[in-house]
């Protein structure tokens, strides 16, 4: 099993300046697990709300707070881990096979994501017995 099968935070590189730091990510780098075919990102959640409420057969995900803090709740079909983002030079990964609820979301945040796959409705698993059964199987 390689490292990148398991969720992980990582440090993006950040470039400090008076001015305001910079961070980036760019195709090819060492510690993106994947090649970035997508991203898409969500804005004016409003308090209280849910997001996410998915796993994904192949698509990888990386998780960004540009702004602001929410937490990722990630649950692998037996145990439940939930990361806090609040860092713009932090990236949570997550690979295909975990269910993920995103909430807790702070006025103003956006959760930048970049993923492995063009969107395709076949690439969700959406139903939670669905994906308990694939779990199981695993
Ligand atoms: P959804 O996956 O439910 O959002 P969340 O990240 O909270 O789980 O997506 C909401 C809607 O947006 C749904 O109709 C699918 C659509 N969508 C796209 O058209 N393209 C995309 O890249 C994404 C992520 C979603």
């Amino acid at each position: 099993m390689d490292r990148y099968d398991k969720p992980a935070m990582l440090d993006l590189p950040r470039i400090y300046d008076p001015r305001g730091n910079l961070t980036f990510i760019q195709h090819g780098d060492s510690n993106l697990p994947f090649d970035i075919e997508r991203v898409y990102w969500t804005h004016d959640v409003p308090a209280g709300e849910e997001r996410g409420g998915h796993s994904h057969h192949v698509g990888r995900e990386l998780l960004v707070a540009t702004s602001g803090s929410f937490n990722v709740n990630l649950f692998d079909g037996r145990n439940w881990q939930t990361y806090t983002l609040n860092r713009p030079y932090k990236g949570l990964y997550i690979p295909p096979g975990y269910w993920r609820t995103l909430d807790n979301f702070a006025s103003g945040s956006v959760c930048m994501v970049l993923t492995s796959t063009r969107y395709s409705e076949d690439d969700y698993v959406r139903d939670f017995d669905e994906f308990m059964k694939i779990s199981a199987g695993r």
